[in-house]
């Protein structure tokens, strides 16, 4: 038996307590001279004075509570959880303020123990600002700039016309049916996979590991991201589940990470690979490094958009289905410019307008990452008046933007119009910040919203969507509710 094992929990506790305190301590001394000039923003009191605010944010979409928040406390929220200092902007021009204007302060990231535990510290989009974070970055703007884009309207066209024919034969499989469109498209421009509609192998992996983030990430979802020396904790300590569910998702990442890269590598030896993003950085792969950042954009590729897309046309399916006068007012401009006999395709996207309010306000309406992605602080700064931390984590209330009734009147209601200008022309509201901010902006927005918006045209322009009928020919209600996690 080990020294530490043969310590009594009594003994355990003592430590564990000593150590939080030291913790707290530490981040109250390191900010200690400036704080005492300068308060943090203003935000809830902590119901606990070691954890913060730990019990005051609640794990099921915090975004509506923090919302409610901006009217007691402004747009800037401040919030501890043991000793991260978080801070949550409620409205786009603060967002726009820190993220864009102050991007030499605001683009890192938030460390999180549990992403190194489960083996996600693979993923681009949450790495530290910095080499490695810059070589994939420019590895995604490459790959996903608006005229590579162009390129993967091809396979895009393909899968959602794969798409009608599915809700044609198989209407009450649509969920299924959104989440192959979405993924057929990124893992045949990532790695030329052709993916099977029903239990593929890579998308069921990519899952499963997908999940496990999902349960791992949200800010307060585990103590260890809050108090990270916990990690080195016994596993047998109470409270330390934490190393087996890591254990379990680091197995999983790495079949992810390598498992689709294999498959490639053998297609290129047999002769039979499609092109693809991961064939062509193979071919210019030199080092260990370089293979080591391309697993790491094409995995990540799939994790950051893969499931946000899915989100996305899920929400236009349902709100559709409870606004028929915007699907109504759609399909008659589809019919007046493209007509019967053809399907709508890229070109016709400047032609469209009002399917081009609708595909914002489905982006408006439900934000797919509604919490953002927290950015952190790389130094301190004052923000009118208030201070802002180093190592602060700063988390962008999308929803909370989206849903400001200032900017968006009646915002609950889903209304296309509110996207044109009284002379009728569409305004300069393009919803790209649902897509972040300044330097860690999503790289695949391009691709993204040409998948959404094909899909809404080439849906609209075939089929009515709406609710499903009783026994008696009538409309079965629907409600839908959102989950949490970082996709919502
Ligand atoms: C509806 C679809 C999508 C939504 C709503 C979405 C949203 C986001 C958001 C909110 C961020 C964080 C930005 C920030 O930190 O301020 C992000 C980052 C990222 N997204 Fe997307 N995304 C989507 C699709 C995609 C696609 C299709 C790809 C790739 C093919 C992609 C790749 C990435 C990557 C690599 C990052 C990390 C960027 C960085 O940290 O530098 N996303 N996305």
């Amino acid at each position: 038996m080990s020294l530490l094992s043969g310590l009594s929990v009594q003994v355990w506790l003592e430590v564990l307590a000593a150590c939080i305190l030291l913790g707290v301590l530490k981040t109250w001394s390191k900010t200690f001279v400036l704080r005492s000039r300068l308060p943090f923003p203003p935000g809830p009191p902590p119901s606990s004075w070691l954890g913060g605010n730990v019990g005051d944010i609640p794990e099921i979409k915090p975004w509506l509570r923090c919302a409610e928040w901006s009217k007691d406390f402004g747009n800037l929220i401040y919030f501890r959880l043991y000793g991260q200092h978080n801070i949550v902007i409620n409205d786009y021009n603060t967002a726009v303020e820190l993220f864009q204007k102050r991007s030499n302060i605001y683009s890192d990231r938030p460390s999180t123990v549990m992403l190194e535990l489960t083996g996600w510290d693979f993923n681009s989009g949450l790495r530290p600002y910095g080499e490695h974070w810059r070589t994939e970055r420019r590895m995604y703007q490459q790959a996903y700039k608006p005229d590579m884009t162009l390129t993967y309207r091809g396979v895009q066209t393909e899968k959602v016309q794969d798409l009608l024919y599915a809700l044609a034969t198989t209407p009450d499989d649509f969920r299924n049916h959104i989440k192959t469109v979405a993924t057929a498209i990124i893992m045949s421009i990532v790695y030329g996979h052709d993916v099977s509609p029903k239990d593929d192998y890579y998308v069921e992996l990519a899952e499963a590991t997908v999940s496990k983030l999902a349960q791992s990430m949200f800010p307060g979802a585990t103590i260890v991201n809050a108090i990270p020396f916990l990690r080195y904790l016994p596993t047998w300590f109470p409270g330390t589940g934490f190393h087996a569910f890591a254990g379990g998702a680091r197995k999983l990442t790495d079949q992810m990470f390598n498992a689709p890269i294999a498959m490639v590598e053998k297609n290129i030896n047999e002769g039979t690979a499609r092109p693809s993003l991961a064939s062509e950085l193979l071919e210019n792969c030199k080092t260990e490094k370089d293979r080591m950042h391309l697993k790491c954009v094409c995995a990540t590729s799939y994790a950051a958009g893969a499931d946000t897309t899915v989100a996305s046309i899920e929400v236009f399916f349902y709100i559709i289905a409870k606004f028929p006068e915007a699907q109504r007012k759609a399909q008659q401009e589809i019919d007046t410019v493209i007509g019967n006999d053809r399907l709508p395709d890229f070109s016709d996207r400047p032609s469209l307008p009002y399917v081009e309010a609708l595909y914002r306000e489905v982006l408006r309406w439900m934000p797919a990452v509604p919490f953002g992605v927290a950015h952190g602080t790389s130094d301190e700064d004052i923000y009118e008046g208030h201070y802002i931390p180093k190592g602060a984590s700063v988390i962008p209330n999308v929803w909370a933007m989206a849903h400001d009734p200032k900017r968006y009147p009646d915002p609950e209601n889903f209304n296309p119009d509110r996207f044109f200008n009284e002379n009728g022309d569409l305004n300069d509201d393009d919803m790209l910040y649902t897509f972040g901010f300044g330097r860690r902006v999503c790289p695949g927005r391009h691709l993204a919203s040409n998948t959404i918006w094909l899909t809404i045209a080439t849906v609209l322009a075939v089929f009515k969507l709406g609710k499903k009928k009783d026994a008696d020919g009538q409309d079965i209600p629907i409600e839908a509710d959102f989950t949490t996690g970082m996709m919502t």
